[in-house]
């Protein structure tokens, strides 16, 4: 049976940029799909396909059980869609943007009063509540149009990047936030380019990238793909990464249990998958210290979702630009083709 969201083949281009390129979807009731991908993969795209507000070029979307393409009305009326920018009403105050929105959605006077109230309370904007947004700090503007987006609790939610731009104890308090939504029964497709908030808050993850699907599953599953665990070293000197990710690249576990040494210039860190544990550090150590590099760091951990990431695309999430930056790993990586287990 078909998700609470569907996607079948979903193409959209502008001009010369595919930005969707054949994505499909299906996110099961009550569930989250954490929709993860570098700046410009399609994110923004698909969720703007997805609540009706692009029509897609080809590939056909169901969202509650409706078409977005032929019943764009009755889709809207299912769904909220908290946006990557903040839609605030500049003008008015914190408390009238909630109420406005209640009185789209048909509540009477009084319920949307008593919801405004209840909302501006939990995203902690009960002291600025009087104000006009156009005062609002960039993490208030992103918590009101949260709230806005909670104002009739829809059965289907779309989260564009919601905790982009919240200090850490905001995000803490938005994600418990979308942990309490989902515990309630909604549906909820969240876009992030933090792998840390995937792996909290999603049930299943979808990595795009120019357009396209690369990867999906659980966390687990996907960290499972990338193989075992890490040894990341820190070395002294920055000229000598290039020496110690070739000596590091030696030791990888085999075949295509993992990508390749990844080197990170700024912070002179190598990592690089490996199977054999405490017994290869050791070994690592002597080997890097026969060839003369000099290492600050050392260590040895599970891989995360970020490793997921730069296995997957060869650079990092926030770091779209940087192929370079993951050399080897390109290298060493198994084609694209070959990634998308499916
Ligand atoms: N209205 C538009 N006109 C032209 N190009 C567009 C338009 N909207 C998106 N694009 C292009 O489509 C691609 C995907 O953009 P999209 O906004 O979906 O990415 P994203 O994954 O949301 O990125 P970000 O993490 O930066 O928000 C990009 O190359 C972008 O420049
Ligand atoms: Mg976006």
């Amino acid at each position: 049976m078909p998700g609470a969201i569907h996607a079948e083949g979903l193409v959209k281009t502008f001009g010369d940029v595919r930005a969707l390129d054949g994505v499909d979807l299906d996110v099961a009731e009550g569930t989250v799909l954490g929709l993860l991908g570098p700046n410009g993969a399609g994110k923004t795209t698909a969720v703007r396909v997805l609540t009706t507000l692009l029509r897609p070029d080809a590939g056909r979307a169901v969202v509650a059980g409706l078409d977005v393409v032929r019943q764009p009305d009755e889709v809207r009326r299912s769904i909220g869609l908290s946006g990557q920018f903040a839609a605030v009403d500049e003008y008015l105050t914190g408390r009238e943007n909630l109420r406005m929105v209640g009185r789209l959605y048909q509540l009477r006077g009084r319920q949307a009063k008593a919801r405004a109230g209840e909302l501006l309370e939990r995203f902690h904007l009960a002291d600025a509540a009087d104000r006009p947004a156009r005062t609002y700090s960039g993490g208030m503007r992103r918590r009101l149009d949260l709230a806005a987006a909670l104002v009739v609790s829809p059965p289907v939610m779309f989260m564009d990047e919601p905790t982009t731009g919240l200090d850490p104890r905001n995000r803490q308090q938005m994600w418990e936030v979308i942990e309490e939504l989902v515990a309630a029964g909604t549906t909820l497709l969240l876009t992030t380019q933090y792998l840390e908030e995937a792996d909290r808050l999603a049930h299943d993850i979808c990595v795009i990238d120019h357009g396209r699907v690369i990867a999906r599953g659980s966390s687990d599953e996907l960290k499972a793909r990338t193989g075992g665990e890490r040894v990341e070293v820190v070395v002294h000197d920055r000229a000598m990464t290039g020496t110690a990710a070739e000596v590091m690249t030696g030791f990888m576990a085999g075949g295509a249990s993992g990508g390749g040494a990844t080197v990170e210039q700024h912070t002179r860190r190598i990592t690089v998958p490996v199977s054999g544990g405490a017994k290869l550090l050791a070994e690592v150590i002597r080997e890097l210290d026969a060839r003369g590099i000099e290492i600050d760091d050392i260590g040895l951990r599970r891989p995360t979702l970020d490793d997921v990431f730069l296995w997957l695309t060869g650079h990092a999430a926030q770091d779209a630009g940087a192929a370079e930056d993951a050399g080897a790993a390109r290298d060493a990586g198994p084609a694209a083709e070959e990634r998308d287990g499916r």
